[in-house]
This record gives structure tokens, C-alpha cells and sequence, in this order.
């Protein structure tokens, strides 16, 4: 038996219905912030997540699905690509190809796959869902505000509200920007000199390349270690700890809540300033429902122009997985299930089903072949309100037997009436 890859997973329905249910609910909270959507390729040059997110990171340096393109045209010969393990990059390339700048601010969300190389587990595949909003565009336009910041979280407190997630916990901390972030790492530098060498490999090399990267260590033994390091909040300058204030004070205004945490640097290096995750408890080990922050320096680092910006991705697999909305509850079951009944029926109930599919009734139908009581059986099973028989005799009445299977109760309904008739919600007829 042929199986999906490890780390990817069928998803079917009825879970696909609380998968729509989540995005539905996103698009109308993105329409009434005023974002609109991009959709930017599923692969990439491999140089643009080297160079965006950072060569040190964990995503580029172990978990990229890479390959060299075959193709046989020069210009794609050797181009190393990559399936996107993230999508803040890939707009922010967009932002400069087709030089979204001259259009102001730009607030544009996304929702699709992304892949990374990870160790499965609950939580966490090798194909996730994101869905993420970057805010981005020339200074003259906002984006550098610390308004944008608390819009953005705002946003996703209302967002998760509005899905049904209440018990999240939004963790903020600021990175700083390039001038903290030099003396950060040299503190860190210094402070890491001593201890460096009963660490992991991996810390031992980033102590050097991006010491910052230490934060992002996993291994148990480390940890009393990084405990013990210096913190960035105490090298953020005066006008980051101005914005970063400024960020929290709209933030108690609006009544969305937070905690601190200063060892929140976030697993990419084009974060400054404000960085932030929503946690939720029921999620285990991988509790980051989602994560984002600030990016002020990414577009030039890209060879862009300057181009502050901020944004978020969720992690719609995690989302899905902390709704208490079960996907029965959200499904939209049948309102009707046609049963032709004898030979040439099929034909009048397609009649049917079209007629009434036009009022917006959820309709299925069966097959002349079927006996009426397979029929009621395949209604009763895909939870059908109503069932509606379709015989000879009906046809001829052009009135038709309709009867609602909770009650048991049944009538006969001329055809111009059916629709008002079952798409009148409630118990009985
Ligand atoms: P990230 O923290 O790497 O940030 O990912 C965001 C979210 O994606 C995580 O909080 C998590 O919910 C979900 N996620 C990440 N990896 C996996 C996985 N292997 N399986 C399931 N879910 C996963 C970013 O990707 C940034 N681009 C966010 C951002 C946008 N920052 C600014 N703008």
C-alpha cells in the first residue's frame, strides 16, 4: 500500500468542514481590517530563505525541503529551489518584484500549505497550513508605527475570539533593533565564553556565527546555561523601549492581554523589535498556536528598498486542533434527500434537485433503483432533515410526498411549495 509521506496527512472530510469554518471566519475578520489576500508560489530560490530568514536558523540549516532544478532551459539549470517552509519572505519578495510600494501601505494576509523538515509529532507535520498577514510599505505610509503592532495583535485576539478560542495566551517581548542587537551580542558573546564549551555543537557554532540563536536550543542540559544569560530587555534603546511602550499602552486600551517574556526571540533571524506568540494549553508540547513580529530590515536585506513591516503566521493544523467546535457541529448536513422511486424517476428528481439547489437547499438524491427503504437508510445516514419521494403517482399530482425523519411526521406538498416548505427551519413540517 502506497501511503502518504511521513509528516504529511490526508485531511478529510468531516474535518475539512471546521477547516472552512476557520478560514470563512479569518477572511471576514481580514475584510473587516481592511487586508486582501496574495498568493505567492508553494517553491522559491533557495537564496531567499537563506538570505530572509537566516542561514543559522534552525528552518534553513536543517529542515528545508531543497532540490536543483532539472530543467533544461540555462536559466533554470542548477537553480537551487525550495518548497517555502514559511511565507513572510516570499511576500516580502513579492513586495519588491512588483513594487508594491507605490500603493501605499500594504496589508495583505495568505493561507496555504508550508513545508519544513521537522520530527512529526501532534502539532507538528512536514506539510502545515498557515495562515499569516504581513502589514509592509514605506515608512511615509505607517508602517513603522507601534499602532500597526497593536492593530496586528489586536486583530488576532478578535480573530481567535471570534473562532471560539478563548483560553490563548499572547506572549510579547522586543528583540531590539541592529544597535541593541550589537550589544546584545556582544554581552551574549562575552557571557557565553566560559560556559560555551559544555553546550551542544550547535550552540557552540552559533556562540560565534549569531549567538542570538543559543535562545532557540532545545537540549535539557543547556538549559540551566541559557537561564543564566544576559536578557535583550536589558539592552533596548531609548527609542525601541519608546515604541515597545507605546505598543503595550494601546494594547491595555483595547483590553487585550499579555504577558512578558523576555527569552521570546523567535526561531528567525529578520525579527526586530516587537516579537510575539499566542500559546494554548490544550495543545501540549507545541503550544505556539502562533508566532510574529516585526521585520523593519528584511526588504533590504532581500534588495529591497526600506520597508518596515510586521506580521503573524497561524498554525492552522494547531488551530484546527484547540477548537472545542466539533466538525459535526459545523458541517451542513442535507435538507432534503430526493428518492425517485421506479423506472424513469431518476429524471424527475434531477428536475427536482435543481429546482431546489437554486433556493440554496442542501440537496442530495438517490436512484430510481434503490428500494425506498435503502433509500430512507442512506438519507438517515447522511443526516438528511427531510426525505422526499419521487414517484409515478407523485409526478403526475405534481405534488410530492415530504416527509421529516426526526419526527416521522409526512405531507404532500405541491411542487411550488416544497422549496418555502423545507427550507423553513425547526423540528417538524
Ligand atoms: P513560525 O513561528 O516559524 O513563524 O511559524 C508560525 C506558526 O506556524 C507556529 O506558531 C506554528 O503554529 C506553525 N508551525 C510552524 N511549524 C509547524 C509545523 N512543523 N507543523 C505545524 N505547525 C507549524 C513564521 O513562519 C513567520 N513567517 C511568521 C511571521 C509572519 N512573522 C512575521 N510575519
Amino acid at each position: 500500500m502506497i501511503k502518504s509521506p511521513r509528516g504529511t496527512r490526508d485531511l478529510l472530510p468531516p474535518d475539512t468542514a471546521l477547516w472552512n469554518f476557520v478560514e470563512a471566519a479569518v477572511r471576514d475578520v481580514f475584510r473587516a481590517y481592511n487586508f486582501h489576500e496574495i498568493r505567492t508560489p508553494i517553491f522559491e530560490s533557495t537564496e531567499l530563505f537563506a538570505r530572509g530568514v537566516g542561514e543559522e536558523t534552525d528552518i534553513v540549516a536543517k529542515e528545508m525541503f531543497t532540490w536543483e532544478d532539472r530543467g533544461r532551459a540555462e536559466s533554470d539549470k542548477g537553480q537551487s529551489l525550495t518548497l517555502r517552509p514559511e511565507n513572510t519572505a516570499g511576500v516580502v519578495r513579492a513586495y519588491i518584484e512588483h513594487k508594491l510600494w507605490d500603493r501605499g501601505l500594504s496589508k495583505l494576509f495568505y493561507i496555504g500549505p508550508q513545508f519544513r523538515r521537522e520530527r512529526p509529532q501532534k502539532g507538528r507535520y512536514r506539510q502545515f497550513y498557515q495562515i499569516g498577514a504581513e502589514v509592509i510599505g514605506p515608512a511615509t505610509s505607517g508602517s513603522e508605527s507601534p499602532a500597526r503592532d497593536a492593530e496586528v495583535l489586536e486583530l488576532l485576539a478578535t480573530l481567535l475570539d471570534r473562532v471560539g478560542i478563548t483560553d490563548w495566551t499572547l506572549e510579547l517581548n522586543s528583540v531590539g533593533c541592529p544597535n541593541d542587537r550589537a550589544k546584545f551580542n556582544e554581552a551574549l558573546r562575552n557571557a557565553l565564553q566560559p560556559v560555551v564549551n559544555k553546550m551542544c555543537a550547535d550552540c557552540q557554532r552559533r556562540a560565534v556565527t549569531n549567538p542570538l540563536r543559543v535562545f532557540d536550543c532545545k537540549v535539557p542540559e543547556d538549559q540551566p546555561i541559557i537561564e543564566t544569560l544576559p536578557r535583550i530587555s536589558q539592552f533596548l534603546d531609548e527609542p525601541c523601549r519608546t515604541d515597545f511602550e507605546q505598543v503595550k499602552e494601546i494594547l491595555k486600551t483595547v483590553a487585550v492581554p499579555y504577558v512578558l517574556n523576555d527569552r521570546l526571540v523567535r526561531g528567525l533571524d529578520y525579527y526586530q523589535k516587537t516579537t510575539f506568540e499566542f500559546t494554548h494549553g490544550a495543545l501540549g508540547a507545541q503550544n505556539a498556536i502562533l508566532g510574529g513580529g516585526r521585520y523593519d530590515g528584511l526588504s533590504e536585506a532581500l534588495g529591497g528598498p526600506a520597508a518596515p513591516g510586521i506580521g503573524f503566521a497561524i498554525g492552522e493544523d494547531r488551530l484546527v486542533l484547540s477548537l472545542s467546535e466539533s466538525a459535526e457541529s459545523v458541517v451542513r448536513k442535507p435538507d432534503v434527500y430526493i428518492a425517485p422511486l421506479g423506472a424513469g424517476m431518476n429524471r424527475e428528481a434531477a428536475r427536482l434537485a435543481r429546482e431546489l439547489r437554486r433556493h440554496d437547499l442542501v440537496v442530495d438524491l438517490g436512484d430510481e433503483s434503490f428500494r425506498l427503504k435503502k433509500s430512507f437508510e442512506a438519507a438517515d445516514k447522511m443526516g438528511a432533515r427531510y426525505i422526499l419521494i419521487v414517484g409515478e403517482n407523485e409526478v403526475k399530482a405534481d405534488a410530492f410526498a415530504l416527509k421529516h425523519l426526526a419526527s416521522g411526521e409526512q405531507v404532500t406538498v405541491p411542487r411550488g411549495d416544497l422549496p418555502g416548505r423545507i427550507g423553513k427551519s425547526g423540528t417538524g413540517l
